[in-house]
């Protein structure tokens, strides 16, 4: 059976993607303690394309040292990790997907690095763990550091870079009306909160070459403990990034199937394509797990979905259920089921962790 989500995808840029059906980016804990890509890591990335996924996002990587947010994280803060990238690249790309790095700072959820506490755009509240205001100095770097990280990817010979600006790291801290209280240059404003994000998407599209993908990733609204965010302003700043030279929108939505929490009888994806050029690719996430479901997505508008669990549970779904129309496998599942699947043993009791996940 032929369906929209196996034709291929084409960003703004005119790179291309073979279909429509991403592999999510998934904190997996993989890779080795010093951030470098481990064979576990390039074995579950590379499972990904060789099951037919058109797109392989990497984990959620560090671009600064003092970024890094849990044991185990990826990174691409330094030349000494460019090797590894470049084996990521070629090990996904030589199965026909992209492959696409996270690129992320933790900000206030930073582990504390070098005995000093992690910084945010404004200081830990009464009750949270302790975290610093960022000076103008370390906003400078950080953003010297997303541009480094980018050129890394690019030397490394992968697709393109996802800015994370979603789920309350710093790109999302910065955006953030509560978690940003700042009076400089740097807060206040939308265009100021939105400042930072802005500055690493151009920054990064002035070095790279024209063929390389630059998106980023948002969370439209609040969700769970994420407070500050506002519909309208989210889709503010994704017209300001495609004004910047996006190649894509990346919206995190957690249950693609729900409305939006701001004005409940209207759904985030089409707002995000009627806000957006019509040549900007909106990409839906989040509790995506059938060919239903996911072509759901594509008639509200979006371009392509990306797929989290039920790309853990179904490394081949874009042919067994996109292709063939097979239901897919559900938690609970099994340790062994995972293994034999292609993760690691970090994974694993990573996922094992998470309520409901293993039987
Ligand atoms: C184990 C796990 C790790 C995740 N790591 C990341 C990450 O590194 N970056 C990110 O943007 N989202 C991350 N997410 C969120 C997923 O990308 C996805 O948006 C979310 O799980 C909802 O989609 P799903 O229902 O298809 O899993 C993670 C989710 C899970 C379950």
């Amino acid at each position: 059976m032929t369906s929209p989500l196996l034709e291929p995808l084409r960003f703004r840029n005119g790179a291309t993607a073979p279909n429509r059906i991403w592999l999510a980016p998934l904190t997996n804990l993989q890779s080795h303690a010093d951030g470098v890509v481990s064979d576990d890591e390039a074995r579950w990335l590379a499972s990904r394309a060789d099951g037919g996924f058109g797109i392989v996002e990497s984990a959620a990587t560090h671009v600064s040292a003092d970024g890094q947010a849990w044991n185990g994280q990826l990174a691409a803060s330094d030349d000494r990790f460019t090797e590894g990238w470049q084996r990521l690249s070629k090990e996904t790309q030589a199965k026909g997907a992209p492959l696409l790095a996270q690129l992320f700072h933790g900000g206030a959820r930073a582990l504390p690095f070098e005995g000093r506490a992690p910084w945010s755009a404004s200081p830990s509240l009464e009750g949270e763990p302790a975290f610093t205001e960022a000076t103008v100095a370390q906003i400078e770097q950080v953003l010297a550091d997303f541009i480094a990280a980018a050129l890394r990817i690019e030397r490394a010979g992968g697709a393109g870079v996802e800015l994370h600006g979603a789920h309350g790291y710093l790109l999302c801290q910065f955006l953030s009306s509560t978690m940003n209280r700042r009076t400089d240059g740097w807060g206040g404003t939308l265009e100021n909160r939105a400042r930072l994000l802005r500055e690493a998407m151009q920054g990064i599209r002035a070095v790279v070459k024209p063929g390389f993908i630059v998106g980023v990733r948002l969370s439209p609204e609040n969700f769970g403990s994420l407070t500050g965010l506002d519909l309208d302003e989210s889709l503010q700043v994704a017209k300001w990034l495609a004004d910047d030279g996006a190649d894509f929108i990346h919206i995190s939505l957690w249950n693609a199937a729900n409305m939006t929490l701001k004005r409940p009888s209207e759904h985030p994806v089409p707002l995000f394509v009627k806000a957006l050029p019509a040549d900007l690719p909106v990409i839906s996430a989040g509790g995506i797990w059938t060919r239903e479901e996911a072509e759901a997505q594509l008639t509200l508008g979006a371009s392509a979905v990306a797929l989290g669990r039920s790309a853990i549970l179904n490394a081949d779904w874009p042919t067994r259920v996109a292709s063939a129309g097979e239901e897919p496998r559900r938690t609970p599942t099994t340790a062994a089921y995972l293994r034999a699947s292609g993760l690691g043993e970090a994974f694993v009791n990573y996922l094992a962790a998470r309520p409901g996940f293993m039987a």
